[in-house]
């Protein structure tokens, strides 16, 4: 392990891009973000600023667009409501309404226009300023068991430059992510999960994919991949790509704030990205929960039991004749 060396600075500042259209929900995010989507009781976003919160992260700025004001109110206090929950002495409520308003500072600014990923970071460039930042997608949660960005932040304190997050996944589905060119790497030889990278693409053809080593949506990011993204012309799909950037900070020397590494991810991670792997995640942390996982679980396994009869009364019991007999 080589360290980062002086100029390295702690990582306290996140990126949280939320400016989507999100035409995948439609027409839920007609008015409301898709972050806001809730998984079991909370909107996705909040898992997203606690992840952030219990890698040291104390100031998160989300990019967002025209339908953010939800996204404000949801991390704002609500003292109307408070006062009620704190009359009633309902205090468990109390804390929960609470919580999300003082997690961390948290900013916004507007991305004017939907010009890809790359452009809503560098809308960070201000308030970021010279130091290494992480970056959080929504799309992706993470088990907060499982410590990735903490993880990637030491990373990055250890060997400077920048650092993505990288699942394994099956070859033919590297065309929905950015993907992983590898280089040997003598300095991480004690970290079994870290990897360097000479380069990355984004969203290849399988057939051409440099490894099946996926870009999952967590980064601790240089302050140069500002400087980078300016000068970053549109790639895939018309837009500005921060895996352009990346393959770029890549082949840059370490002076330059270039360099990038790789975590290899091993643990849980929950896609919210379209409406089939949102209803999954929301039924496995259901099932995983404290408070409702264990009726849950029951009447699922009744449920998967019934052969997922969509004809049976919603009230009918699981042995009881169905309707239809
Ligand atoms: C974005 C990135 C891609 C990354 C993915 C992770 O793609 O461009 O490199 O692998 O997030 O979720 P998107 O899913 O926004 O199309």
């Amino acid at each position: 392990m080589s360290p980062a060396g002086p100029q390295s600075r702690a990582v306290r500042k996140a990126v949280v891009p939320a400016a989507g259209l999100g035409t995948r929900f439609l027409p839920f995010t007609k008015s409301t973000p898709k972050e806001m989507l809730p998984v079991v009781d909370k909107p996705a976003i909040q898992y997203v600023v606690e992840e952030a919160v219990s890698a040291g992260i104390t100031d998160v700025l989300m990019v967002v667009g025209r339908t953010k004001r939800p996204l404000e109110d949801h991390f704002d206090v609500v003292p109307e409501l408070e006062a009620n929950l704190a009359a009633k002495g309902d205090s468990t409520k109390l804390a929960l309404v609470h919580r999300s308003t003082e997690l961390a500072d948290v900013h916004y600014v507007r991305q004017h226009e939907a010009k890809g990923l790359g452009h809503a970071v560098l809308a960070g460039k201000h308030h970021v300023g010279d130091e290494p930042f992480a970056v959080l997608l929504g799309d992706d949660l993470i088990d907060e068991r499982d410590a990735l960005l903490a993880r990637l932040v030491e990373v990055q304190q250890t060997y400077g430059g920048s650092v993505v997050a990288l699942l394994e996944v099956p070859q033919e589905t590297v065309n929905m992510y950015g993907c992983a060119d590898l280089a040997p790497d003598e300095a991480s030889e004690g970290d079994d999960d870290v990897v360097r990278l000479k380069g990355m693409v984004e969203k290849p053809d399988p057939a051409d994919a440099p490894s099946n080593l996926a870009v999952i949506g967590r980064y601790v990011l240089s302050p140069a991949v500002f400087e980078v993204l300016e000068n970053t012309a549109p790639g895939k799909g018309g837009e500005i790509q921060l895996t352009d950037a990346l393959e770029t900070l890549a082949g840059m020397p370490a002076e330059a704030g270039g360099g990038l590494r790789g975590v290899v991810f091993r643990g849980r991670r929950y896609d919210t990205g379209d409406k089939l792997d949102y209803l999954k995640t929301v039924v496995r942390l259901a099932s995983g929960r404290e408070d409702v996982g264990a009726e849950f679980n029951a009447w699922l396994g009744e449920w998967v039991a019934s052969g997922f009869d969509t004809e049976q009364p919603t009230h009918a019991r699981p042995d009881a004749p169905s309707a239809k007999a």
